[in-house]
């Protein structure tokens, strides 16, 4: 007997070990390795005066074009000081860090004259706003990898007003710039890192894989338009994590490609994490479309915590877009004060062109949403799927909102199948069986 015992207890003890890691709060490291680099440079080297007044974009080009030249081992550090660096747009190079210290703040110019073109992504075919090109990001990586953007809450301000205005008073050429954006790269980490006020959309990772946003803020006012936060398209491996996100459209908005340019890009997102984001915006919370014609697989969506929203959980595609949106689970979630819980959606967003195919029906299926609590929602759920497309496995347990007993029916459903568990109020007819031994309950 005696000999067994040590064996034994041996087993307890590491299977006791491996429980306790797996208790330990997940989160994205692994994605993205980290990089010491002892090289460093500092603007101000390169001539960059944090005055607010002084155009520093020659010394920004300057010193990455230096850092790109020179590729010291484990590349270098490009420090950027306390103080407010004006600046036009430029492109980051790979194995660098662009370090924000306490009070620096990398700040876009305001004169959009000579703003440099782009092309547009060929997965959405013109730009998104207007036809044709689209202004170049103000921070672009193209084709680079092993690139961080972190420090110690420097901040990134796009003075995004100019643009907002053209865009209210009609006059845009182009589509405006986004604040970030990484192109065909790799091994990308932004943290600690505050996003302000961006022209469009914050933080665009197209074309990547392996992307870490973690510990950022990104602030832009609610009437902001299209201000979205963290925007992962046809990328993989991306992770989104601790973060606050405050602004005028989606917090997060998981994409694909549009419609018959992103059926033929065909370059999905998957593998996408977003975790223990807080936040507010008139729009949505967590949204994945509507542009997703390269298709959106393997998304987890978990500790989201929504105050003032539009929309808490927001899957939207339309006719003609294709692709597919599944795989996804959405758990651990509180909305405070919102038109909509939940809204899942065939018929949102418009068409790049006339030339969109009407056939191209896109596939929405299982879709898990679980512990969602909300206060003070208007309508728990609209969920409105496609007529010779309906979605399907749909699954909802655990979620109980409050909805104020006004007009309209707290649920609203068509072409959807699916089950429902312990859904409060309750459900729409549709997903009112519990299957217990179907799809919906019968996993992990
Ligand atoms: C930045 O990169 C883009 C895309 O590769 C390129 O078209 C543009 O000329 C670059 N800008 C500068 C200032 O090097
Ligand atoms: C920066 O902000 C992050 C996220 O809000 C926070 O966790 C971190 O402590 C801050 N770091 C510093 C140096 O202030
Ligand atoms: C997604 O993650 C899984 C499991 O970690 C991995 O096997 C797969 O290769 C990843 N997919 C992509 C497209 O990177």
């Amino acid at each position: 007997m005696t000999v067994f015992r040590l064996p034994f207890l041996l087993i307890i003890c590491l299977s006791t070990s491996i429980f306790t890691a797996a208790n330990d709060v997940e989160t994205c490291s692994g994605i993205v390795p980290t990089t010491e680099r002892t090289d460093r440079i500092s603007i101000t080297d390169y001539g960059g005066v944090g005055d607010g007044k002084t155009v520093n974009t020659k010394a920004f080009r300057e010193a990455i074009y230096r850092i790109q030249r020179l590729r010291r081992n484990g590349g270098s550090v490009l420090y950027v000081p306390a103080g407010v660096f004006l600046t036009g747009n430029f492109n980051l190079t790979s194995h660098m860090t662009l370090y924000l210290a306490n009070g620096a703040v990398i700040q876009a110019t305001q004169d959009t004259s000579n703003w440099p073109l782009a092309d547009p992504l060929p997965s959405y075919g013109r730009g998104r706003e207007r036809q044709g090109g689209r202004y170049m990001s103000f921070i672009l990586g193209d084709g680079v990898h092993d690139v961080t953007i972190t420090g110690e809450n420097g901040t990134i301000d796009g003075q995004g007003g100019v643009w907002w205005n053209m865009w209210r008073r009609k006059t845009l050429q182009y589509t405006r710039p986004h604040l970030i954006e990484f192109m065909h790269s790799t091994h990308i980490s932004i943290s600690n890192v505050v996003f302000k006020n961006s022209p469009f959309w914050n933080i665009h990772p197209v074309y990547c894989s392996n992307v870490v946003v973690r510990y950022v803020t990104i602030l832009a006012p609610a009437d902001s338009p299209n201000t979205d936060g963290v925007d992962p398209d046809s990328s993989s491996n991306v992770c989104i994590e601790d973060s606050y996100i405050s602004n005028g459209d989606d917090m997060v908005a998981i994409k694909s490609g549009w419609d018959e340019y992103g059926i033929a890009y065909s370059r999905p997102s998957s593998n996408i994490t977003v975790r223990r984001i807080t936040g507010s915006s008139p729009f949505a919370g967590i949204a994945i479309g509507s542009e997703t014609s390269g298709g959106v697989e393997n998304v987890l969506v978990e500790h989201v915590n929504l105050t003032k929203m539009g929309v808490g959980i927001h899957i939207k595609t339309n006719v003609g877009r294709g692709g597919y949106i599944r795989n996804i689970t959405v758990s651990d979630v509180y909305i405070q004060n919102a038109r909509k819980g939940i809204k899942i959606a065939g018929d949102v967003g418009d068409h790049p062109d006339e030339k969109f195919n009407p056939d191209a029906n896109p596939i929405v299926q299982d879709i898990t949403l679980k512990n969602i609590q909300g206060e003070k929602i208007l309508q728990a759920g609209l969920i409105k799927g496609i007529k010779n497309a309906p979605f399907t496995n749909i699954c909802l347990s655990d979620i109980s909102f409050y909805v104020p007993k006004t007009k309209g029916v707290p649920w609203e459903c068509t072409d959807v199948k699916g089950s429902s568990l312990k859904v409060s109020p309750s459900p729409c007819s549709e997903l009112i069986s519990t299957d217990a031994t179907g799809f919906c309950f019968n996993q992990d």
